[in-house]
């Protein structure tokens, strides 16, 4: 009998609403020529949900989420809702109660896509941001007082646990140990000088027991214009909540675009199930359009089946990424004319065909 995942489909709002159907169509394509069954059950959660409801989710829906064996996420967040809340009341609830304290963020230059960066090539730009995912500067713990009076005041806590980062940095070495073997900590501990220096101590211990890693320490600052100037340098990246967050953006851009980064959020013990999703947000300013790339929520299906074990499934799915743009069909963010059906219907067209060739 072939095996069976179930996965709870959650396409948030915005762009969400059209890739994430998109990516759902390649992984039940890719499911048929691998030979195993993906159930997938829609949760139709995000903004447009409180906008009825008053809810991003309902009570239950964590606990709903924890039946089932992933997560496929688009994004959550409309120009007309109150935009403290996406994190709050969807993303960070999820990531922090489902233990996904890995955020997996793969930075890869696609065949076909010109970097802006215009000296860099598909070797300099393959590496992997991993940011920490549970705490760090976004657990949301803070105060503001008297905000309309002249002596107003705000603060917010950063918490950095010894455990939270023994367990991401662990997970930093064991991935370089199957990549280019070097892992860089991307921090600012000469002037965060307690959550940082903290940091750094536990992932320099953590780094001394894998002896076979190369391991360097780099600065937020000085990693930004690296990643413009010699991408070349990264392998596996390990920071913080934050930092990971913006430098993510940073790494979708020079892929070529924001609409190409996939993500896990992964919870590597298995205990919860992980959650998957496109490095960007639900991008209302070109939803409605049919012109999203998808490729990020697309890659993000990959990511997912790499997780549940489905490795050649997960990259039959990069494979029909790959031959997609290298046939330079791509969408408008990456200054073509295909639309985000387009894409997604050449990427299937790829596994539905290479299967005569495989099988
Ligand atoms: P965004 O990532 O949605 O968009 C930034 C820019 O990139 C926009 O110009 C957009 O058109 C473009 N872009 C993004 N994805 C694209 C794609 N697949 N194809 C082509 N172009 C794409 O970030 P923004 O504008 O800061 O946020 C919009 C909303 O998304 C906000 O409500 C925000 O809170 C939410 N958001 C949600 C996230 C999540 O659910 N994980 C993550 C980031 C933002
Ligand atoms: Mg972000």
């Amino acid at each position: 009998m072939s095996k069976m995942y179930k996965i709870a489909v959650v396409n948030g709002d915005g762009i969400g609403e059209e890739i994430v159907p998109v990516g759902v169509k390649v992984l039940k394509t890719v499911s048929q020529k691998f030979d195993f069954d993906i159930e997938t059950t829609d949760f139709s959660w995000g903004a447009g949900h409180y906008l009825k409801h008053g809810e991003f989710m309902p009570p239950d829906g964590i606990e709903k989420l924890k039946k089932f064996d992933a997560i496929y996420f688009g994004a959550v967040g409309l120009p007309e809702v109150d935009d403290t809340l996406p994190a709050k009341d969807y993303t960070f609830k999820v990531r922090t109660e489902l233990q996904q304290y890995v955020n997996y963020r793969p930075v890869k230059l696609f065949s076909g896509v010109k970097s802006p960066l215009r000296y860099k090539t598909e070797e300099d730009i393959d590496f992997v941001i991993l940011r920490e995912n549970n705490e760090g500067e976004f657990v949301q713990n803070g105060k503001i007082l008297y905000p309309d009076t002249p002596n107003g005041m705000a603060v917010d806590t950063s918490i950095v646990t010894r455990l939270g980062v023994e367990r991401i940095a662990h997970y930093a070495f064991k991935l370089a140990q199957k990549r280019k073997k070097r892992v860089t900590n991307v921090t600012k501990s000469n002037t965060l000088i307690y959550t940082l220096r903290f940091w750094d101590k536990i992932i320099g211990e953590v780094a001394k027991e894998y002896p076979d890693i190369e391991y360097t320490t780099m600065y937020i600052d000085n990693a930004s214009a690296s990643f413009v100037l010699k991408p070349e340098v990264f392998d596996v990246i390990v920071t913080t909540n934050m930092m990971g967050d913006i430098l993510s953006d940073l790494g979708g851009a020079i892929m070529g675009s924001l609409g190409l980064g996939g993500s896990g959020n992964i919870n590597p013990e298995g205990e919860f199930p992980s959650m998957f999703e496109p490095i960007h947000g639900s991008a209302p300013d070109i939803a409605g359009h049919n012109i999203a790339n998808p490729i990020g929520q697309i890659w993000s299906a990959a990511i997912m089946l790499e997780h549940l074990g489905e490795i050649n499934a997960a990259k039959d799915i990069i494979q029909g990424i790959e031959h997609t743009t290298a046939k330079g069909n791509l969408t408008k963010d990456l200054r073509g004319t295909a639309s985000t059906s387009d894409i997604a219907d050449s990427i299937i067209d790829y596994i539905i065909s290479s299967k005569s060739i495989t099988a």
